[in-house]
């Protein structure tokens, strides 16, 4: 894992756009997209370099999750909240941009589906991740197994008491997602997993220098051959080696790249 600690959230936002924006001029690209708050300033960063001629047209694009139960045209399901806070505002071509369908019959089916329809488009290139308080990423909560495909999990009460602010009602979080699994996650290229804020320090210290374990979903990513991790200052404030990774990551030579 590289672990790149940044002044700010702004400065995270940027470096990861930086990553989103190279994998993008590189050619016809397949990029993973996560919700919630921690990706937005980069989606507004490259929203801003699309009305600068940065172009999405020759990309793809998978979402990790989605809520079972919301319709795709609810203003919280994730859907909707991609379109609204990035897709509607560059230029992936129409039908580029996939998602679980939460309201499926067969949601197993769904499940399947999709993993089908990320392998028929060559695999992720690049995937965006958050990290939730309780270490999930995607929606792998605490003993997800490691090797998991996309399927239904429950919510633990900490994610949905965390992801309450969205609705108007806590009640109204429902209990149940689809989500990519951790083993469909690792099969990405190159995962970006960022996050701020003192809230996610602890999560990340585990999933970074903790032990690889299920109780912390995000340590499975330890297992990845090419993970970048990009917090800023607050996020990495338990991390007991943050001087060797700044060091490193300031002796980098500029070639490499993330
Ligand atoms: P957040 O959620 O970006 O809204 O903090 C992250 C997550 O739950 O994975």
């Amino acid at each position: 894992m590289e672990i790149v600690i940044l002044p700010t959230p702004a400065d995270v936002a940027r470096t990861a756009a930086d990553a989103i924006e190279q994998q993008v001029r590189s050619g016809p690209s397949v990029l993973g997209l996560a919700t919630g708050s921690t990706p937005l300033g980069t989606y507004q960063e490259l929203t801003e370099r699309h009305r600068n001629g940065l172009s999405f047209a020759g990309a793809q694009a998978f979402l990790l999750d989605e809520y079972v139960g919301l319709p795709s045209a609810h203003p919280q399901s994730y859907h909707s909240v991609i379109r609204e806070e990035f897709v509607d505002g560059v230029d992936f071509p129409a039908g580029a941009v996939h998602g679980l369908d939460g309201v499926a019959e067969d949601l197993e089916a769904e499940a399947a589906r999709y993993e089908a329809a990320i392998t028929a488009a060559g695999g992720v290139d690049l995937q965006i991740l958050g990290i939730g308080t309780d270490g999930h990423v995607g929606f792998n909560e605490p003993m997800s197994s490691l090797g998991s495909r996309t399927r239904i999990k429950t919510l633990t009460q900490q994610t949905r008491r965390d992801n309450a602010r969205f609705f108007a009602d806590p009640a109204d979080v429902p209990d149940h997602v689809l989500t990519q699994g951790l083993g469909t996650i690792r099969e990405a290229r190159h995962l970006l997993l960022l996050a701020m804020g003192e809230a996610k320090a602890e999560a990340i210290a585990a999933a970074v220098e903790g032990p690889v374990a299920a109780a912390c979903p995000a340590s499975a990513l330890q297992l990845h051959p090419h993970v970048t991790v990009l917090v800023d200052e607050a996020a990495a404030s338990r991390l007991a080696h943050r001087e060797y990774y700044q060091d490193t990551f300031g002796r980098k030579p500029a070639w490499q790249g993330l």
